[in-house]
């Protein structure tokens, strides 16, 4: 790729504060090489649309070493592309162009368990019980007369017990997948590497890390038990996710672990920044992983969690708003990830999902802070339910019939046949099938048609770069509506951005907040006033 006029990046150490991040499912973007899956090379040859999409930087899902078990997230080599993917080279010509385009790169860090594949593991099982080798990770002996039950009750969060017997006799813990077996982050050898493996990326010029499950290297002492799992009343320890406390999520002393991965971050130039996908039994302890001395962001999945009603949203916004304020930090706004349906197929899917959808991307681009958008959401994608099981390759679906594979079908970029541009001109593969209703949803099937969900994320994140009123991290007032709707504005000196959500089920009149800029649906009627359109959202200027 030649880069023309490259706009370099800002030298803004606070560029965090107030970005657009772009979540870039790396298998699922673009296919550079036609064997049906996406790779860093293909990301490159994309960047020039994520620059014209108007977003400040990419996420990357793990691209590591990996047997992907769990679509990566199960590394055997922190420090290496997987062939799959590429190339370290292609990482290093991939992020010096997006640099050159003023785009920053978040990667993802996946520090509570290696893959089962990694060395350290490799070594632990080979070495036997008692060894030094097995205290990098959490061996323990089992219950029972012949040690022959889990140590504990815990469960994996892909279902069934969190303990895996080996032939020696001994069990180990693996949160996820058993190809994911839980580090001992009370070893110091823990504690070092990964801090060198940070430093590796930040020396590479990453600008960011994702921390993958945050809240779960440190496991209570003694290892106690939950009390209750499916096994026993039929309820999932993860049902407790962000609801309530469990021994082997959000314990203390993880915040040492950022405390000394902070000043790592700081020593490096530019803003290098981390954000937690943490989950906690409150906003308030979720607050607690952000801050000067911990890491940058915590999204705020609450947010994504809302339900389709004006309360339901002003309650999230209010509660997020009010704890980030507290530890001086930016809000971490989020629809849709890699993990969770679709946004589009949550709101009621169809028609009437799609156009919620659009309304809650004006609503969350209007909101103070960090917004990020996961791919094929600028596309109004939807999830795909079809999907034939034996193409299904989450490890959760073999365990708990779950499977998070339809928020993960690639890309459609262009063209008249699945798999619409995924790949190299001609080629037909792609690692899981797109539906034949993706070929009107494509970047191509809609660039510059007005009206499109492309060109509606477009005009937001441009008037959001531009207008002195977003372009501030200030606060937020709500304004007085009728019932089910919400109406919020932001100020900058005599600008003044209002954002109009209509929730309530009829259409609404929306006068007095000024001109409309953007609107999710087209504003009827005239002489008697704007009226906002059900389940539409609208964002009006006054100077
Ligand atoms: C959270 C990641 O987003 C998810 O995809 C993964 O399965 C688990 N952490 C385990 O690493």
């Amino acid at each position: 790729m030649t880069v023309s006029n490259p706009t370099p990046l800002t030298s803004d150490a606070d560029w965090w504060r107030s970005a657009v991040v772009y979540q870039v499912y790396v298998r699922s973007f673009a296919d550079s090489n036609g064997d049906g899956i996406g790779d860093l090379q293909g990301i490159r040859e994309r960047l020039p649309y994520l620059r014209d999409l108007g977003i400040d930087a990419l996420w990357l899902t793990p691209f590591y070493t990996s047997p992907m078990i769990d679509g990566g997230y199960d590394v055997a080599d922190y420090r290496d592309v997987d062939p799959m993917f590429g190339t370290l080279a292609d990482f290093d010509h991939m992020i010096t162009d997006a640099h050159a385009l003023g785009l920053r790169i978040i990667v993802d860090l996946v520090p509570n368990h290696t893959s089962s594949a990694h060395p350290w593991f490799q070594a632990a099982l080979a070495a036997g019980p008692g060894s030094a080798e097995r205290e990098r990770y959490l061996f323990a002996d089992g219950k029972g007369e012949q040690g022959e039950l889990p140590p504990n009750d815990w469960e994996s969060i892909f279902g069934g017990p969190a303990w895996t017997r080996l032939d020696d006799g001994q069990w180990y813990l693996h949160l996820f997948d058993p190809a994911q077996p839980d580090l001992n982050w009370r070893h110091p050898q823990v504690r070092a590497e990964f801090e060198d493996v940070l430093r590796f990326w930040l020396d590479r010029g990453v600008d960011g890390f994702r921390i993958d499950v945050a809240h779960g290297m440190i496991k209570a002492d003694g290892l106690p038990d939950v009390g209750f799992n499916s096994m026993t009343t039929g309820q999932r320890q993860s049902e407790l996710l962000g609801k309530g406390r469990l021994p082997y999520f959000d314990q203390d002393e993880v915040h040492d672990i950022y405390r000394a991965w902070r000043p790592i971050l700081d020593s490096y130039p530019g803003g290098r920044m981390a954000v937690a996908e943490a989950w906690a039994e409150t906003p308030q302890r979720l607050a607690r992983y952000i801050g000067p001395d911990e890491l940058h962001q915590a999204f705020s999945f609450d947010f994504l969690d809302a339900t389709w009603s004006a309360d339901s949203f002003r309650k999230v916004v209010d509660t997020a708003l009010a704890e980030s304020t507290i530890v001086g930090a930016p809000t971490t706004w989020v629809l849709s990830n890699h993990d969770r349906q679709r946004h589009v197929t949550r709101y009621g899917d169809g028609a009437e999902g799609l156009r919620r959808a659009r309304a809650a991307a004006l609503l969350m681009l209007a909101l103070p802070g960090c917004a990020y958008v996961y791919q094929g959401e600028e596309l109004g994608l939807p999830e795909v339910l079809d999907l034939p099981d034996e193409l299904r390759q989450d490890p959760a679906f073999l365990r708990i019939g779950e499977s998070r594979d339809g928020c993960r079908v690639p890309i459609p970029w262009s063209g008249e046949l699945a798999p619409y541009g995924f790949g190299p001109e001609g080629s037909e593969l792609s690692w899981l099938p797109a539906p034949a209703t993706w070929r009107d949803l494509s970047v191509a099937a809609q660039t510059g048609v007005p009206g499109s969900t492309l060109e509606l994320y477009r005009t937001a994140l441009r008037i959001r770069r531009a207008h002195p009123a977003l372009a501030i991290t200030g606060g937020i007032t709500w304004l007085e509506t009728e019932p089910g709707l919400l109406a919020f504005s932001r100020t900058a000196g005599d600008a003044v951005l209002t954002c109009v959500v209509n929730l309530s089920g009829v259409p609404a009149l929306v006068d007095g907040y000024g001109e409309p800029i953007v609107a999710s649906q087209a504003l009827t009627g005239q002489d008697a006033g704007h009226l906002l359109p059900v389940d539409a959202a609208a964002w009006f200027e006054r100077r």
